[in-house]
């Protein structure tokens, strides 16, 4: 039986995606960060919270405890900050969960992967990411600093390609399309109006549907280091520069360096 890790199992797209490889016959662990948090049947819970480092690498650890090999990691959980916080390391929440969080995770579990899943987010094209501030939240606001958390996370995808080559552990992106869950939710008239539209949208499960073919590839290996917009695959932006800087300060901040 294969084992498959989804982080933010517990509601969401996560929810439908532990469902789907349930249903797929994987043996399904989803990471929540409420251990009492409801999961499908025949899905395990493992207590995690992606918010800062300390609390990432004991989640490799309970990890690293329960499956001695991972076939595919689904890094799912995300955060759409609605306002400026920051963790315990003083990095912008966001920046933290969206982006340090599966960096960490990925070199922590490296030597038990087969395969990874990045959960990315089509609005990473608005994203600029200025590494002397957006890591900070020095240049917050909502929108940009989640489209800047997503090009950052999404940017890394290819490096984690080429470093995994020899290894044959693969790793591909996908943008599950506007879908109907609490991402983002808030307060006020804007919430309100947000909610409306958001009746209109699909439900998790249709998310759910390109990021379990992508995970289900293992088997073919058709590929890796792409990025999918939901079911077509995009070239990625190139800017190797910045690629270069946004990786090295990840190793900082994670203190993998
Ligand atoms: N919905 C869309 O239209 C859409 C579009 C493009 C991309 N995406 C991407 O799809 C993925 C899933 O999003 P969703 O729409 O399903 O969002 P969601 O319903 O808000 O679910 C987010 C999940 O992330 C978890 N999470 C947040 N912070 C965490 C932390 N510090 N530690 C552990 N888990 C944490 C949440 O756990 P809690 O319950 O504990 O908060 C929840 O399980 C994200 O990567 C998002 O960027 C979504």
């Amino acid at each position: 039986m294969q084992t498959a890790v989804v982080t933010g199992g517990n509601r969401g797209i996560g929810y439908a995606v532990c469902e789907a490889l349930a249903a797929k016959d994987y043996r399904v662990v989803a990471v929540s960060r409420d251990p009492a948090a409801s999961a499908p049947p025949d899905v395990e819970v493992v207590q995690g919270d992606l918010a800062s480092r300390r609390t990432v690498n004991a989640l490799a650890v309970a990890l690293s405890e329960r499956c001695p090999t991972i076939d595919v990691l689904v890094h799912n959980a995300a955060v759409w900050p609605t306002q400026l916080r920051h963790n315990e390391d003083g990095i912008e929440e966001s920046f933290a969960v969206n982006h340090l969080a599966p960096f960490q995770l990925n070199l922590a579990l490296e030597p038990r992967l087969r395969r990874v899943v990045q959960v990315s987010a089509g609005l990473y094209v608005r994203g600029r990411i200025d590494p002397e501030r957006t890591p900070w939240g020095k240049d917050f606001d909502p929108m940009r600093t989640y489209c800047d958390t997503k090009r950052a996370n999404l940017l890394m995808v290819p490096m984690f390609a080429r470093r995994w080559q020899d290894a044959g552990t693969t790793i591909d992106a996908v943008h599950p399309g506007v879908i109907r869950t609490n991402l983002g939710d808030r307060g006020g008239v804007q919430g309100t109006l947000l909610r409306l539209f958001k009746r209109l949208w699909p439900a998790a499960a249709t998310g759910a549907a390109p990021v379990v073919r992508l995970a289900a590839e293992m088997q073919t290996q058709t590929g890796t280091g792409r990025y999918f917009n939901i079911d077509k695959e995009q070239p990625l932006p190139q800017e190797p520069e910045l690629v270069r800087r946004v990786w090295d300060q990840a190793w900082e901040l994670t203190g993998a360096r």
